[in-house]
């Protein structure tokens, strides 16, 4: 089933690849960098930030020897600032550790800071070709249909555990170009097999699909399958979460002047001075923030 899965899957996918800049290079570093772009960030978005971030630290070396403050600042515009953070420091451990060349084994890389099981094994697949299958939630997704019939209303099984899905999806990959399976099995889980709605008249898998298959057999009563219903709380505003206070208090030390101390008053939106302190206290526990004596703060140096 893997080989005939596969076929389908790269045939479909070539002529409709999403192209990224980031997928014109098979360079580690390269790769690596993106990888954790996207870890949290869609790729349309990431695509003029890499480009910037990669022109700037073109090799492990560069981003080892830049400072946390600099690295931080070429971050602008992604969020998740611990990102850029973890990031130097796998620059450093790359040099330290690797002699500046980023690792192909996955487990090794799995224990870079930052790099968890599924970055690990995405640079290991797109970057060095090894036939490990990275399960983003959109591989994941793809996979639990296919082979389980995951999310179908009509489905009777449990849901399969990661590790079983990692078993299935590695079998699925045999025998196929595991670069080119990996960024099919993305696009086909980003823009065919969606979360709410799949999109299976249109999928290169849908005879091989148990998913589709329950589609088919429920009753007759809809041609067109749908995921079990999933309830929705509403997402508070954005304006008044950690993150976004987050975001605010680095982009106002990223406009002061490297180096220079700044005191943080408040209150920002609807977030008091308390809060503020905390989130100070976190962006500090997190390595993005250093504070001198008198409570000012600044980017590192
Ligand atoms: N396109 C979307 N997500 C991607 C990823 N993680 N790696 C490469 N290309 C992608």
């Amino acid at each position: 089933m893997g080989t005939a899965l596969a076929h389908r899957l790269l045939s479909w996918h070539r002529p409709v690849a999403r192209q990224f800049a980031f997928r014109a290079t098979t360079d580690p570093w390269a790769v690596l960098v993106s990888e954790v772009m996207l870890q949290q960030t869609q790729a349309p978005r990431v695509e003029r930030h890499w480009i910037a971030f990669i022109g700037r630290y073109p090799t492990p070396d560069a981003l080892a020897h830049a400072s946390v403050g600099d690295a931080i600042r070429s971050w602008q515009g992604l969020g998740y600032n611990r990102r850029a953070v973890r990031l130097r420091e796998t620059a450093v451990a790359i040099v330290e550790r690797h002699d500046g060349q980023v690792p192909w084994d996955p487990t090794e890389l799995a224990t870079l800071p930052g790099i968890g099981p599924y970055t690990a094994r995405a640079i290991a697949a797109i970057a060095f070709g090894a036939p490990v299958a990275a399960l983003d939630t959109n591989i994941r997704r793809v996979v639990g249909r296919v082979m389980h019939g995951h999310g179908h209303a009509a489905d009777p099984g449990p849901i399969p555990g990661p590790a079983r899905v990692q078993v299935d999806a590695d079998a699925l990959l045999e025998g196929s170009d595991p670069r080119a399976w990996t960024l099919a099995a993305m696009d086909l889980g980003a823009t065919i097999c969606r979360p709410r709605t799949p999109r299976c008249d249109a999928c290169p898998l849908v005879e091989l699909c148990r998913f589709a298959a329950h589609a088919a057999m429920a009753a007759g009563a809809t041609a067109v399958p749908r995921p079990a219903p999933r309830a929705v709380s509403p997402a508070p505003s954005f304006e008044t979460t950690n993150r976004w206070l987050r975001g605010r208090l680095v982009e106002a030390l990223r406009s002061i002047p490297p180096g220079e101390w700044t005191a943080i008053a408040g209150p920002i939106g609807r977030h008091s001075q308390q809060a503020i302190a905390a989130a100070v206290q976190d962006l500090r526990r997190d390595g993005i923030v250093e504070m001198d004596g008198e409570g000012r703060a600044r980017l590192p140096v």
